[in-house]
């Protein structure tokens, strides 16, 4: 398979490039191809401005799907933004890796996200009907293709615990794991998340770095976290609600939208 790493760190001797290195190593000694974007080295540029719509009018207003969507269709986009279009194109695997800031990804790769995913690739795909919104959460231009994210946090695991302080790791990756790779129609895989990662003596190195390495091993077959595809039968269209009957397990919140035992109510569509 071909795989993406889109890496976010600034230090090449951090413990984030160690462990990408150690993903690169064990993905390619099983034959996999690996592409790596590192944004830092890149210097990528994570603002979405003017100069990202070399098309657009020098007195017209910047309304930023619009140009996003005429700059796409017309391929008219920088070349930074179709060069990280092709990879997503090439590859069969997405990986975002990066160390938990405030809770979330790096800027520079938030604005990754903002700039590559474009309006008519990543989002505003398909038909808007009363039958079907659009090709997301589980339809799109990434469907059939896997990703998942490989973070560290500085916080215990305990912290990130279903009671822990910080709320649950699933939860604080939700807007990731479903709001950008599941919704343009990745498979998405369960994160691969290492605590404590300011502390890690060599023995929790190496039991990170074994743990990655079985999680590249099974890249192709780990099972996905089972989000609800939208137009599946779950969801109600054109609101895009739940349909009342599902959820009443006592599922709440994000976890509504995992088909799992504990929340399900044997309601859930096999995927198509
Ligand atoms: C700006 C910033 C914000 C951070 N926010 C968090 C956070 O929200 N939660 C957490 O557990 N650790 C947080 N940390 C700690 C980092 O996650 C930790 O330093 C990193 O994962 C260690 O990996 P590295 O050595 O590759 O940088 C933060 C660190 C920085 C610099």
């Amino acid at each position: 398979m071909n795989v993406l790493i889109v890496f976010a760190h600034p230090e090449p001797r951090s413990l984030s490039a160690a462990l990408r290195d150690v993903a690169v190593a064990e993905l390619t000694a099983a034959g996999h191809a690996v592409q790596v974007s590192d944004l830092y080295a890149m210097r990528f540029k994570a603002e979405v401005d003017r100069d990202d719509f070399p098309q657009l009018a020098p007195e017209g207003r910047l309304k930023v799907p619009g140009a996003s969507k005429a700059g796409f269709a017309a391929r008219g986009l920088t070349a930074d933004v179709v060069a990280e279009q092709d990879k997503l194109l090439w590859a069969d695997v997405l990986i975002l890796q990066f160390p938990l800031w405030w809770f979330t990804m790096p800027a520079i790769l938030k604005g990754w996200v903002d700039r590559v995913f474009a309006y008519g690739f990543a989002y505003g795909v398909g038909e808007h009907s009363e039958a079907r919104w659009g090709d997301r959460y589980g339809e799109g231009v990434f469907a059939g293709r896997r990703a998942m994210v490989i973070t560290t946090t500085g916080g215990w695991q305990e912290h990130y615990s279903p009671r822990g302080v910080n709320g649950p790791i699933d939860d604080l990756l939700f807007p990731i794991n479903h709001g950008i790779l599941f919704y343009p129609g990745y498979d998405v895989l369960p994160a691969y998340v290492v605590h404590r990662a300011d502390r890690l003596d060599a023995a929790g190195f190496d039991a990170a770095a074994a743990g990655l390495r079985e999680r590249m091993r099974t890249i192709a077959t780990t099972p996905p976290i089972r989000f609800r595809r939208q137009n599946g039968g779950d969801y109600l269209i054109p609101t895009c609600e739940l349909r009342p009957e599902i959820g009443m397990a006592g599922a709440h919140g994000f976890a509504l939208h995992v088909s799992d035992v504990a929340s399900d109510d044997g309601l859930t569509r096999p995927a198509a």
